[in-house]
């Protein structure tokens, strides 16, 4: 028998997406900033995985970065598309807020999109520049059935982040 541990408690996290069926109801900059994401997978280079990642970042002043995943014949040395982008964003836009971050995926070979939501160490980057600007970052991805999910935060998909203790 194990120890009966008489002071834990249980802590149950829950978060909240919006969930929507299709684009339509997408403010048209974030239907814009989709179709950049969508474009940016295009020039991805991922000879290794043959998934294409595409990202694309809406700064405050209407500014649109895209990138994409970079990845390299030693793998852990490639970059993802969403670290790609938001670095890129520090290197020459330190000054400016992020409204929003789209991201999506492409497998090699077709125009067939498909959802992707980003890795945690994507979260973690990403969570830097949220709390770096001190103002939240809304982020779109889809689900495998091509729905939308948008977080209203990066925080939000980092529960138990590495900043919160
Ligand atoms: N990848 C991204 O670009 N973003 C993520 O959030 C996770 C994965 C890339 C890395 C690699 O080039 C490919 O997707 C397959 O893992």
């Amino acid at each position: 028998m194990g120890n009966t541990r008489i002071n834990m408690k249980k802590l149950n996290l829950t978060i909240s997406l919006e969930s929507y069926a299709n684009d339509a109801e997408l403010s048209v900059e974030e239907r814009d900033l989709l179709a950049s994401a969508r474009k940016a997978t295009y020039k991805s280079y991922a000879p290794y995985s043959k998934f294409h990642v595409g990202a694309a970042i809406l700064l405050e002043d209407g500014t649109v970065v895209t990138a994409n995943n970079q990845e390299n014949a030693a793998f852990p040395s490639g970059s993802c598309a969403e670290q790609s982008a938001i670095f890129w964003v520090g290197a020459n836009y330190p000054e400016h807020k992020i409204k929003t971050i789209a991201v999506i995926a492409r497998p090699s070979g077709g125009d067939n999109f498909r959802g992707v939501s980003p890795c945690g160490a994507c979260r973690q980057a990403m969570l830097e520049y949220e709390n770096r600007q001190q103002k939240s970052i809304r982020i779109i991805m889809l689900t495998s059935d091509n729905q939308i999910l948008i977080s209203e935060s990066i925080g939000n998909l980092l529960p138990v982040k590495f900043d919160e203790f």
